[in-house]
């Protein structure tokens, strides 16, 4: 019998000062644990595939820092390089090689990027490859999809309406109307809604921009033919195709999610793996479009602590570690045998779900699905779910804390680390 009573005294401590000092008593909101109940944990250490509460409570850990930590946490090649890093200085705020090296890298890997430009963080790279795409087309609206996230600036903070597609509205006070009025929104994998916009708003549309497989509205792979089609209709309206790769980025294949399905965008998004754990972003693509950005062209994006050595040295690091050969298959091999078996304890224990994975990223949904997009992901049970996810906390399992986020495996768990997880998750499926 597992024994489920974990002491968490010193977190909840912590958490309850926290909520004095910020709002929420976090740094972001999701952390809160607000869509499964409960007080979260308070973080003391990570390493490798676990992390330790201030209570020295262990769990296994399927969010990864939101997916920055692919090769596990702390990994000892990343942290000495930035040991050796730190001796240089933490922040030029001009040129360097390191920023070559990354950069190169990214361009090699990654089919659609020939520029790249480094910014802080995927919401960064979002607004300025908004910016860029106006620009270069002249035209101003976008589509975007329900149930994808690009970071919060004001104009991607929009909730689709229903029906097939709808004008957006903003989704947050203080967000005014006008940022979002030029945002169309239309259902994941619905080819005919992006074609009827399309023709709704003819010379008008500067390109569609999507999370290639998405991991913001639960994990949602692209049906087949989605990805192909939305590249048709951009190249035949003249509009460019964005992919989003905050998330899938070195984290689907080494190349992304446009190297895995063998379509290329125009410009792609970036984050998380390609800092390696500290604050990066970035956004690239084809080198006429780059071009526009300052100072080689007019459209205006600055950082002061953008290309930071830190943040580019443990990128570089990540990026060597992935280039192992059998990354990949490891990756794929290890969270197979997490899905798989997820969906198979939650079918065995009587309960509707469903699920799916991709490389290193994965989803259970508890509804019977199929899931093809945000409205089918929303038919899940997520007060369930919220009862599974502390069921797991309590056997040291730590998985993301909405039923609306994808889960994140890494190079360092194991199949011992997947076992235990599978037989936490039948103890706690047995007994909702
Ligand atoms: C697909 C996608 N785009 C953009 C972002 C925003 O990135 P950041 O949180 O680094 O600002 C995220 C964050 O989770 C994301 O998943």
């Amino acid at each position: 019998m597992v024994n489920t009573t974990i002491k968490t005294t010193k977190s909840q401590e912590i958490f309850t000062a926290a909520q004095n000092l910020m709002p929420g008593g976090v740094s972001s909101p999701v952390r809160a644990f607000k869509s499964v109940g409960g007080q979260p944990i308070v973080f003391d250490r990570v390493n490798g595939a676990y992390i330790w509460d201030v209570d020295c409570n262990k769990y296994i850990d399927y969010v990864g820092t939101w997916g920055p930590a692919i090769c596990g946490h702390a990994h000892p090649e990343v942290i000495s390089a930035l040991h050796a890093a730190l001796e240089k200085g933490t922040s030029f705020g001009a040129p360097s090689v390191l920023e070559n090296v990354l950069a190169e890298m990214v361009i090699d890997a990654v089919p659609s990027i020939e520029m790249v430009r480094f910014v802080n963080s995927g919401t960064e790279a979002c607004m300025a490859v908004l910016r860029l795409m106006r620009a270069f087309t002249n035209r101003e609206k976008i589509i975007k999809f329900e149930g994808c996230y690009h970071g919060h600036a004001d104009m991607f903070l929009v909730k689709a309406g229903s029906g097939v597609a709808t004008l957006g509205l903003p989704d947050s006070p203080g967000v005014p109307k006008s940022a979002t009025s030029s945002t169309l929104t239309a259902p994941y994998n619905d080819l005919e809604a992006v074609k009827a916009l399309f023709e709704e708003n003819r010379d008008q549309i500067a390109g569609v921009i999507l999370e290639p497989v998405v991991g913001n509205a639960g994990f949602i792979p692209p049906d087949a033919g989605f990805l192909e089609g939305l590249r048709e209709l951009t190249h035949e309206h003249g509009a460019l195709l964005v992919f989003d790769e905050v998330m899938t980025g070195f984290r689907i294949a080494y190349g992304g999610a446009q190297e895995k399905f063998g379509i290329t965008p125009d410009l792609t998004t970036m984050g998380k793996v390609i800092g390696g754990g500290l604050p990066v972003g970035a956004y690239g693509g084809r080198r006429d479009i780059m071009s526009m950005i300052a100072p080689a062209g007019p459209v205006y994006q600055a950082g002061t602590l953008s290309g930071n050595p830190l943040a580019m040295t443990a990128g570089i690091k990540t990026l060597e570690l992935l280039q192992k050969p059998g990354t990949y298959e490891q990756l794929e091999r290890i969270t197979k045998k997490l899905a798989d078996g997820l969906l198979k304890v939650a079918q065995e224990t009587g309960h509707a779900a469903c699920g799916s994975h991709i490389s290193a990223m994965f989803g259970l949904f508890f509804t019977s699905g199929p899931v093809h997009n945000y409205e089918d992901a929303k038919k899940s049970d997520t007060t369930k779910f919220g009862r599974f996810h502390r069921g797991m906390l309590e056997r040291g399992i730590y998985l993301a804390p909405s039923q609306f986020e994808a889960g994140f495996t890494s190079l360092a768990h194991t199949d011992e680390d997947i076992e235990q997880t599978l037989a936490a998750a039948k103890d706690v499926l047995s007994s909702l």
